[in-house]
């Protein structure tokens, strides 16, 4: 009776493998515009293969990188995954969990085409082990104009103390909660900004290579200002996702937030078009830069299918594709600002000219442990403000999970 079973052609032998599983947390609003723009680019290039959407939701991977650490655990990986350039992907690299990428980079002609430097972020030992898909950058300050306006604010601050000014103006002016805040690791990116303003980029460098003291006065001052800016969010924060707190903004119950450029794609895609844009006050010319990049995974059960994913995410149109919708910019250096929203197109420019320092909660900084350290640290300061508390938690984890010395 072998040979009458009856088969839909899903089901049919080999179908299984056409399909290529993409693992992202881009689930809503831009980050999913961005991932379908992708996913128009593969279908033209890859149409051969069929895409699955793997998306878990939540911001910065909070969920996501669970999900897939037990399934890497498991031997069930995706296909792909979306993983940070840097130390990130270090820790997938470390654990022998990924397939070197570079005959890939010469037959598709991809090792000229993103700067040097972020090439040096995806490899180890001369092998170089996933595909960058954009630049992102953290350190932006995003703000309601019309809540702006309405207490007479007409200028972006660029000092620290400038901003602190204005928070006072817009809370005379009657917004109780003028800077919009999320949980974890959007506390950890606000402590960040403020930390280059305080630091100056090659302090802040410092932090993550071991050159700076995390234990030094000009932590405890800047700790001491985090401290005084918290007073100025919303005390359900450590409740809310990202785009909890980007609602306050566009309801108008926050004038700032600070947060990662995918927001410009978020509040296009939600149609909020009364939005500012600053980097962060006293940060100058720093771009504080992460790459979402993908890679393939050792155990993928449709490696040719991913290679077609790869080379769609490498080549200048589905860069362009994806980054004209995600709020991101192309990685690639040959992609032209045609057809960019005016955010990215400014971000582009900026880019070029800019002192460049890494994040680590998206991982060009940092690798897991070391995030998740300083992300419960942060966790328990906006619940105490115990300042001595968590720049000796800081310092603990920079002396566990930072370079040794
Ligand atoms: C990712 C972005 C994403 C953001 C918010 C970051 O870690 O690199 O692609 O939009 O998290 O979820």
């Amino acid at each position: 009776m072998f040979a009458t079973v009856a088969c839909s052609s899903s089901e049919e032998p080999g179908a299984g493998a056409k399909k290529v599983e993409v693992f992202t947390w881009w689930a809503d609003g831009g980050e999913k515009a961005g991932l379908d723009g992708l996913v128009g680019a593969f279908k033209t290039d890859c149409a051969d293969y069929e895409f699955v959407n793997g998306a878990v939701a939540g911001g910065a991977g909070s969920n996501a990188k669970q999900v897939l650490a037990s399934r890497l655990q498991q031997n069930d990986p995706p296909d792909t995954f979306q993983a940070h350039a840097g130390a990130e992907l270090s820790d997938y690299i470390n654990d022998d969990q990924l397939e070197d990428l570079s005959a890939q980079y010469t037959e598709w002609g991809l090792s000229n085409a993103f700067p040097k430097g972020l090439i040096e972020n995806l490899t180890v030992d001369g092998k170089i082990y996933s595909v960058p898909a954009n630049i992102h950058r953290a350190n932006v300050l995003w703000s309601n104009k019309t809540v702006l306006a309405k207490a007479g604010i007409t200028k972006d601050a660029t000092t620290l103390d400038g901003f602190f000014a204005d928070l006072d103006k817009l809370k005379a002016a009657g917004v109780a909660t003028p800077l919009a805040l999320g949980k974890d690791w959007t506390q950890q990116m606000l402590f960040e900004a403020l930390l280059i303003s305080k630091l100056g980029p090659e302090k802040f460098n410092g932090l993550w290579n071991g050159g700076t003291d995390w234990k030094g006065a000009d932590i405890t001052a800047a700790i001491n200002d985090y401290k005084k800016l918290l007073t100025y969010t919303n005390k359900d924060r450590d409740t809310f996702d990202w785009t909890d707190a980007e609602k306050m903004l566009m309801d108008g119950k926050a004038a700032y937030q600070l947060m990662g450029d995918w927001e410009a794609a978020d509040l296009d895609a939600k149609g909020f078009k009364d939005y500012g844009w600053s980097v962060f006050p006293g940060n100058g010319n720093v771009f504080q830069w992460l790459a979402d990049s993908f890679v393939l995974p050792k155990g993928a059960k449709n490696a040719d299918g991913t290679k077609c994913w790869l080379k769609t995410v490498g080549s200048a149109t589905g860069q362009a594709a994806f980054n004209q919708k995600k709020g991101s910019i192309p990685a690639r250096t040959d992609v032209g600002t045609d057809g960019f929203p005016a955010y990215q197109q400014a971000a582009m420019g900026d880019w070029k000219t800019a002192t460049q320092v890494p994040s680590c909660p998206h991982g060009s900084a940092c690798a897991q442990g070391w995030q998740g350290a300083v992300g419960s640290a942060q966790g328990k300061f906006s619940a105490d403000g115990d300042v001595a508390a968590l720049q000796t938690a800081l310092a603990a984890a920079a002396a566990e999970f930072g370079p040794k010395k």
